[in-house]
């Protein structure tokens, strides 16, 4: 009851802000001039500092040290966090999430703000000055781990610059439901290979800047419908296979901490399910750092001897003015003191891994001053991280489908009208999806419309306004235009699912208006799967999964191929709502498809497949083969690819396995391993035309193992790997035996 009101309040309060914060568009830089990639790589190697790391065992004894020092009030104060910033609250100069600093042994405060998208102010008046970057969903698609390490490495440099050394993310669970309300926020996708390749890389970037990532929601957060209490029932092969696997790749990176998720696994809260978070984290993983709470998702003073390491928000003031907090001083005197320091000590030891006490920063509530500052017009930093958001917006778009009218150029179109509402949306609400992961554009944001116009102003093509965003005004330009842009948004928010994955009548009637009367482009801003009945009937179709700030200036880009389309879906664009999983309804929700979601799924049937993803120019792939000379790995396979057009491009190679006889378990088991999985993706470097390169992929054992309940991970022997450019676009499929 506490927590929905707070959250139903801090949502609303959320709404006015930015309601109320659409300022003026300033004039910005040509972003089209500046050679993107040098300047990027240039500022990939000025961003990385090297800060000394203690080693894990140098800072859990450096922990253990300490923490016999404390007394138990400061003890208590390590376990559960303070105030709670949001917008409207009164807790100015501070954080979302606060743990106080413990002066007389050095011990920093602990300042933790939302979320993986950039750092999302809370003072007031405050939005707009930090950059929103690309969502989540959005950096998947890049399918570039450079890429997602230089926005995280940017991401960390601005949190620093508002006094904040905790970040609330990177969000990674594996897309299970397609409406989810959450998936744009979610760097995995639908794929746990991708997710733990992507998330392994944020988690370097934003930690080596010298702010702790916080890998969440952990575990099996993949809806938002009943999200307080539904409980989720998956196996654990389910787990091993699909679900963990970012949160693995976070541990192999050094992740500092985790956020254990609101729902119930098995029955039993995230928050004190021991199974989850001694025996699979803890345990399996090997995770050194700690534990939180999701805000307000600690139930119980129990949840200390189960995993959960720490309360959070802790002790606040909630709307109504009520204080909030489970581990009260009153209830952790009453838990065990062994208990409470092995929490406390894996605190500490993440704080001495990231070397947190070596630069302790402001300390709340005497942050005004950072949190008041504006990282877009910082002067080390405004600029660059400008154009950081706009590369990798513009590198996330994903060309699902071209009968050749793009790129635009002056000799195919001379007069092109731009529709949809979307176009010239000023709330620029499909370019950043709601609730804690929301960032506010700041000034420099264009609509698609603005951008369109000012790069065709260049070409000589002429851009038509029109008066309204109706199918009838789509058919009246029949005949006076050589093409029309129709751009669709779809907006998510944190709390709730989307209530289907349509884009709206009015939406797909404009499109088929349009492409009755002119060869069409369609735009999609969305944070996830959607329908599109009318893929057939129009020319030209490019997503993206909300671009962040620079969403305008990302289509203009690569509509007119100043930037080539390099983007791959990270999901499955599904032909029906009959081809994805449904939101369960229940409280119960059983995962009983297992591993069988997006293109795993023999009975789901794809409008665009997961991996998917064209540019201007062909790809040929050739001489796969298994090189045994040299490969340190379990097995190394090469294949060379060919730039088979006109123009320059990237390709994403992908490496699917399949297993033809799975061993390990029984005949349901058998039936229940996927036909095709992700186990390698290459991007290669810009071919020219004729251009080829060889692309190498080192298999790990792990590559080759399957999960059994009985077994463990079970090697198999029998292997085909297939290459190709999406999970139905094989080009080639070669047997390989794993070297032993
Ligand atoms: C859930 O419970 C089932 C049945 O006890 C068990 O086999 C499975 O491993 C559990 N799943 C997780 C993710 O812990
Ligand atoms: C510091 O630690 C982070 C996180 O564990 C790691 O990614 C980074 O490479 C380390 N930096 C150095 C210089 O060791
Ligand atoms: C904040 O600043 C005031 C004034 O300098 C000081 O008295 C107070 O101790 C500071 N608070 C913290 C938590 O450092
Ligand atoms: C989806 O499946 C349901 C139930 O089988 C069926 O009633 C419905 O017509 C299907 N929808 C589509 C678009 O195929």
């Amino acid at each position: 009851m506490q927590a929905s009101a707070l959250l139903m309040a801090w949502r609303v309060l959320g709404l006015l802000l930015i309601c109320s914060s659409l300022g003026e568009r300033n004039q910005t830089p040509n972003l089209q001039d500046i050679p993107h990639l040098q300047l990027v790589q240039r500022q990939l190697i000025l961003l990385k500092s090297t800060p000394k790391n203690r080693t894990w065992d140098e800072a859990k004894q450096k922990a253990a040290e300490v923490v016999a020092q404390l007394t138990v009030p400061e003890l208590n104060d390590l376990l559960r966090g303070s105030h709670f910033a949001m917008s409207g609250s009164p807790d100015v100069g501070y954080y979302v999430g606060n743990i106080a600093s413990i002066p007389r042994l050095q011990i920093p405060a602990l300042k933790m703000q939302d979320a993986a998208q950039g750092f999302r102010p809370t003072e007031p008046n405050t939005g707009g000055t930090t950059t929103a970057y690309p969502c989540m969903l959005a950096l998947a698609s890049t399918w570039d781990e450079d890429l997602v390490n230089l926005v995280a490495a940017a991401i960390g440099t601005e949190f620093k610059g508002k006094g904040a050394n905790v970040i609330l993310g990177p969000s990674v669970n594996v897309h299970r439901v397609a409406a989810g309300g959450r998936n744009f926020e979610y760097l995995s996708g639908e794929d746990p290979h991708l997710g733990f390749r992507l998330t392994a890389a944020y988690v370097k970037g934003v930690q080596e800047q010298g702010v702790m990532a916080v890998a969440k929601h952990f575990a099996f957060n993949e809806q938002e419908t009943h999200r307080m209490t539904m409980d989720a029932k998956a196996s654990e092969r389910t787990a091993m296979e699909l679900y963990f696997a970012p949160f693995r790749g976070a541990v192999s990176a050094g992740v500092g901490s985790f956020m254990c998720a609101y729902n119930k696994v098995n029955g039993t809260y995230s928050c004190q399910n021991a199974e989850l978070l001694k025996k699979d984290l803890r345990g399996l993983m090997d995770f050194q750092g700690f534990v939180m709470s999701d805000w307000l998702a600690t139930h119980t003073p129990d949840a200390l001897a189960a995993g959960m390491d720490q309360e959070q928000p802790g002790i606040i003031q909630l709307p109504l003015g009520a204080k909030s907090a489970v581990l009260t001083d009153k209830e952790l005197n009453k838990v065990d003191k062994h208990i409470r320091e092995a929490a406390a000590s894996h605190v500490l030891t993440a704080v001495y891994r990231m070397g947190l006490d070596r630069e302790p920063g402001c300390t709340p509530p005497n942050c005004t001053q950072e949190l008041v500052s504006d990282q877009t017009k910082a002067t080390t930093r405004g600029q660059r991280h400008e154009e950081i958001a706009f590369h990798a917006a513009a590198s996330s778009v994903v060309l699902m489908k071209n009968n050749g009218l793009l790129p635009l150029t002056k000799d195919k179109v001379r007069r092109i009208a731009v529709l949809g509402e979307a176009a010239v949306d000023e709330t620029h609400r499909t370019y950043v999806g709601k609730g804690s992961g929301y960032v506010q554009p700041d000034s420099s944001a264009k609509t698609p419309l603005a951008a369109i116009e000012e790069r065709a102003a260049k070409e000589n093509i002429e851009i038509i306004r029109p008066d309204s965003h109706t199918p009838e005004e789509a058919k009246s330009l029949g005949g006076t235009v050589d093409a029309i842009i129709v751009v669709v948004g779809v907006d998510a928010s944190e709390g709730s699912d989307r209530t289907s994955l349509d884009l709206g009548h009015k939406s797909d009637h404009l499109v088929k208006a349009a492409a009755s009367k002119a060869p069409t482009i369609v735009l999609l801003q969305i944070p996830g799967a959607v329908l599109m009945p009318w893929k057939g009937e129009v020319g030209a179709i490019a997503g993206i999964f909300m671009g962040g700030v620079a969403t305008g200036a990302a289509w203009a880009s690569v509509l007119f191929g100043d930037k080539l389309p390099t983007g791959r879906l990270p999901l499955m664009m599904p032909e029906t709502i009959n081809d994805t999983i449904q939101i369960g309804e229940n409280r119960e929700v059983d995962y009983s498809e297992g591993l069988l979601t997006s293109y795993r799924s023999p009975s789901f049937k794809a409008a665009f497949p997961f991996g998917h993803g064209l540019t201007y120019t062909t790809f040929e792939f050739s001489g796969a083969q298994q090189t045994r000379e040299g490969c340190q790995a379990a097995a190394c396979v090469e294949v060379t690819v060919t730039n088979s057009g006109k123009t320059a491009g990237e390709e994403v190679v992908q490496a699917y396995l399949h297993f033809p006889e799975p061993s390990g378990g029984d005949e349901k088991w058998v039936k229940s391993t996927p036909a095709k999985v992700l186990k390698g993706f290459h991007r290669t470097q810009e071919l020219k035309p004729g251009q080829t390169e060889t692309v190498l992929f080192n298999f790990a054992p792990e590559d080759f193992t399957l999960f059994s309940s009985e077994r463990g991970w079970v090697e198999q022997s029998k292997v085909t790997v297939h290459l190709g450019a999406s999970s139905e676009d094989i080009r080639q499929s070669l047997p390989v035996e794993p070297l032993s």
